[in-house]
């Protein structure tokens, strides 16, 4: 693997002109219109860098967005890619290998989700204190290449308290209210049945997506503090008497998504 990060590596900084990104940011479902706000962006779409799969998934764009973002140098994944999509985890999580490779020493990884927890509001925007592997897949089971992290990489802090802390001011800054919990990751993709989302309760879930579990797995291997933010885009099965749909989840996101916006941006701002 290590030949295919450093040529995608590689590829990438030829476009960059000695330009270093130091935070990563995947920007999930409805919201990576923030990647349209960064500065001198380097603009590059996934199916032309070499061992990148192509984003499939509608409301997704399928391209990094290198530039500044209030004065920080930033890669901006705009769309990812999803393990119900046919990808295997190494290529859902190749992309943060990559940003690590290029330097990147910081990630903000976001995410549509469903709430769990009774008290959330759909519009919510929740920081992900911890999460809870449900799509039954690790993406670092296989040989472990030692240069790229421990064979057995600590989880214990998987989402970085500093960054958490961080966010949870910068809410107060900004007067949003922020939520806080437990991201649950199913490979979807279909939503959740009712009785899944009670069990998912009882597990101590707080919210539940399809998407950033693999890549927070691998940040942590590689050794990226990691910031994690759930757009709650609807309520999970069950807890309201309606159906979920997908337009539900990208017409939610897009009206939360200026306090999204700012909320990222203050945060990225404040980094050191
Ligand atoms: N379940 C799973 N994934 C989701 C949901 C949900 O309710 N909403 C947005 N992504």
């Amino acid at each position: 693997m290590i030949e295919q990060i450093n040529e995608t590596k590689s590829y990438i900084e030829q476009q960059l002109n000695d330009f270093k990104p130091d935070i990563g940011l995947i920007l999930g479902s409805g919201l990576g219109i923030l990647a349209d706000e960064i500065e001198n962006p380097t603009t590059i779409a996934y199916k032309e860098i070499p061992h990148f799969p192509t984003s499939t998934v509608s409301g997704h764009k399928g391209q990094l967005v290198i530039g500044n973002l209030q004065g920080k140098n930033v890669i901006a994944m705009q769309g990812r890619f999803h393990y119900y999509e046919g990808y295997e985890m190494n290529q859902v999580t190749f992309p943060v290998r990559v940003m690590k490779a290029l330097g990147v020493e910081k990630l903000v990884v976001t995410n549509a989700a469903g709430g769990i927890n009774e008290s959330f509001n759909p519009g919510d925007l929740m920081i992900i204190n911890d999460h809870i592997n449900m799509m039954g897949d690790n993406p670092l089971i296989g040989p472990n290449d030692d240069d790229l992290g421990p064979r057995f990489p600590d989880m214990s802090q998987a989402y970085n308290r500093e960054l958490i802390q961080l966010a949870k001011q910068c809410g107060e800054d900004l007067n949003l209210e922020l939520r806080e919990g437990v991201y649950v990751g199913n490979t979807g993709p279909t939503y959740e049945t009712g009785s899944e989302v009670k069990m998912l309760r009882t597990l101590g879930g707080d919210a539940v997506g399809m998407s950033t579990v693999p890549e927070v797995i691998v940040a942590n291997h590689a050794g990226i503090d990691v910031l994690g933010i759930s757009c709650i885009s609807n309520m999970a099965a069950g807890i309201l008497d309606q159906p979920l749909s997908h337009d539900e989840v990208i017409e939610t996101t897009e009206k939360v998504r200026e306090d999204f916006i700012k909320l990222v941006r203050h945060v990225v701002e404040k980094m050191n």
